[in-house]
């Protein structure tokens, strides 16, 4: 299974912010080069791009770390694909990617990936492809979570249309989050060009998600219990993804 030939789809990975929740294990270098078991952070949401056949990719990062970046990916040549690099001069939010990437994306379709977030399961790839080929305005990937209220959080009437995603809600209507892969038509820049920042300061990219909600071009992919989902966010959960990926590798 691969990408349609028709489908003019770049990608972006995320990796910037200010790591702050890590510290001081990212005082001195990026949270997405931190290992999680036997390879940098970075790896594992690369190799979803790869794997699903992106050729274009663009990785954003901190001004300071790009050069360490560099030196780890280069252009892509060991990965069969071209790497490019731009900073993101303040964290000012996920949906601020798609504004820094413009014209870059140049009226592609995107797929995003957030550079600390892990996705494992079988046929994950086919259905990324699947998502791909078959994506009208926006589609993201949903999982149930024991801890909803860190996460997007999404709102399904009882035939499970949503009806609304909130952004780390104090009291979770479900345990149904977004994980940080996104993929989105052409119009994903112009729209977040219309984005506020929100009380925290930053262009949410779950208020982006919600424009395409009320546009109607929102769908919504659930990843059942044979998928995992790690977010390497807190200390407990970055050391559970290199024991998940250690147990994956020896079994
Ligand atoms: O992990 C999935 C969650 O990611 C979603 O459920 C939420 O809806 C979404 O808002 C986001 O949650 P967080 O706000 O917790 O994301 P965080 O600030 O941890 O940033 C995620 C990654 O993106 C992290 O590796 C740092 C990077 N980042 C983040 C921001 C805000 C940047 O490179 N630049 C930024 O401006």
């Amino acid at each position: 299974m691969s990408i349609d030939n028709n489908q003019n789809i770049k990608g972006i990975i995320l990796a910037g912010g200010a790591g702050t929740r890590l510290y001081p294990l990212t005082k001195i270098t990026s949270k997405q080069l931190l290992p999680v078991y036997d390879k940098p952070m970075i790896f594992y949401p690369l190799s979803v791009l790869v794997n699903a056949g992106v050729k274009e990719i663009m990785i954003i990062t901190t001004k300071e770390d790009q050069e360490n970046f560099k030196k780890l990916l280069g252009y892509g040549t060991d990965w069969g694909v071209n790497i490019d690099y731009i900073v993101q001069k303040e964290p000012e939010g996920i949906a601020q990617s798609l504004m820094i990437c413009e014209d870059w994306i140049n009226n592609s379709s995107v797929a995003l990936i957030l550079g600390d977030n892990l996705f494992f399961g079988p046929n994950f790839n086919e259905l990324l492809i699947d998502a791909i080929n078959n994506n009208q305005g926006a589609t993201i990937f949903c999982i149930e979570s024991d801890t909803p209220e860190r996460f997007g959080v999404i709102d399904f009437d009882e035939d499970f249309k949503v009806l609304s995603i909130e952004e780390k809600p104090k009291d979770p209507k479900t345990n149904w989050i977004v994980t940080g892969l996104y993929i989105y038509d052409k119009s994903a820049s112009s729209l977040a060009h219309t984005l506020k920042k929100s009380n925290r300061g930053e262009f949410e990219i779950t208020d982006l998600n919600m424009i395409y909600l009320n546009n109607k071009k929102l769908n919504v992919k659930k990843l059942d219990s044979s998928f995992s989902w790690l977010d390497t966010g807190t200390f407990d959960t970055l050391l559970e993804a290199s024991n998940y990926v250690k147990n994956l590798e020896k079994n």
